[in-house]
């Protein structure tokens, strides 16, 4: 038996589940190269610890500074591509009734072929006025050639109302959206197997998708190479990679 395979038990639940949420975090996309928010940034972002500028106050302070941040990382994961993972999630889609919640702001999942049913933490494409809330529309051809990142840059100005527009992420502090907030609950208590990809469960509210699907009744699987927060909540702890684990747990027939 090699080190990734799983159980015999994990396999037969995995085989007999009918209703499957794969609720992932910012692991699910290292592979890919998309550094999670424990890994040091480097380079010209490496003094700054990105847990401060994803917030309000960040953006009332330096609001040149949290958009140049932003637009390099949509610019980043423009650069690279969804991996073995995200494109497992998406096979498995087609043989079992799955829901794909994420608390990522890349559209990894999108470009592997997942329809995604819940940004929980919103998106690195959807940026929207500051002041109206309305959708601003930008050009993608603006990430062309941004290889290093800008330390300040102004945001744009809002076509509608003229304030500035403003990163299409949730912040630490701001609520969830309504809508994304109610489908991964309703998919996390009506479900039979949720398997929880690269998170370290210390984020809430979304951290407590998984104790609400362990309390529904469903098997909960961490995939994980590092014990979490919720390890001791979850059914099975799976010490291993999402590129490594998904594309098993998708095969099992
Ligand atoms: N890709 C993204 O969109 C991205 C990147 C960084 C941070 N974030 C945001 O950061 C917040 C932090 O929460 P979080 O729990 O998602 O991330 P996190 O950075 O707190 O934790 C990442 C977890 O992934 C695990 N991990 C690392 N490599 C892995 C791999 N190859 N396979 C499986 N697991 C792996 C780590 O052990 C860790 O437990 C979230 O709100 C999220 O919106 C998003
Ligand atoms: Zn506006």
């Amino acid at each position: 038996m090699t080190p990734i395979e799983p159980d015999a038990a994990l396999l037969d639940t995995v085989r007999s589940a009918e209703r499957v949420v794969v609720f992932s975090g910012a692991g699910m996309s290292a592979e890919s190269g998309v550094p999670t928010f424990r890994d040091a940034l480097t380079g010209l972002w490496a003094r700054f610890d990105p847990t401060e500028l994803a917030t309000p106050q960040a953006w009332e302070r330096d609001p040149d500074l949290v958009w140049a941040w932003y637009e390099w990382r949509a610019a980043m994961v423009r650069r690279v591509a969804p991996n073995a993972g995200h494109r497992a999630v998406a096979d498995w889609a087609r043989s079992a009734q799955l829901t794909v919640v994420t608390q990522n702001v890349d559209d990894l999942h999108e470009r592997a072929g997942s329809a995604v049913a819940a940004h929980l933490h919103g998106s690195l494409y959807a940026p929207r006025c500051g002041g109206c809330t309305r959708p601003a529309e930008l050009d993608d051809d603006r990430f062309d050639g941004m290889a290093e990142p800008a330390e300040r840059m102004t945001p744009p100005s809002c076509v509608h109302c003229g304030a500035a527009v403003r990163p299409g992420a949730v912040w630490f502090g701001e609520p969830l959206p309504d809508a994304a907030w109610a489908t991964a609950a309703d998919a996390a208590e009506n479900c039979d197997l949720m398997v929880v990809v690269g998170t370290s469960g210390v984020v809430y509210p979304a951290a407590e998708l998984p104790l609400r699907a362990v309390r529904a009744g469903a098997t909960v699987v961490e995939v994980n190479p590092q014990r979490t927060d919720l390890t001791d909540a979850v059914t099975h702890s799976w010490r291993v990679t999402a590129a490594e684990a998904l594309p098993i747990l998708a095969a099992v027939r």
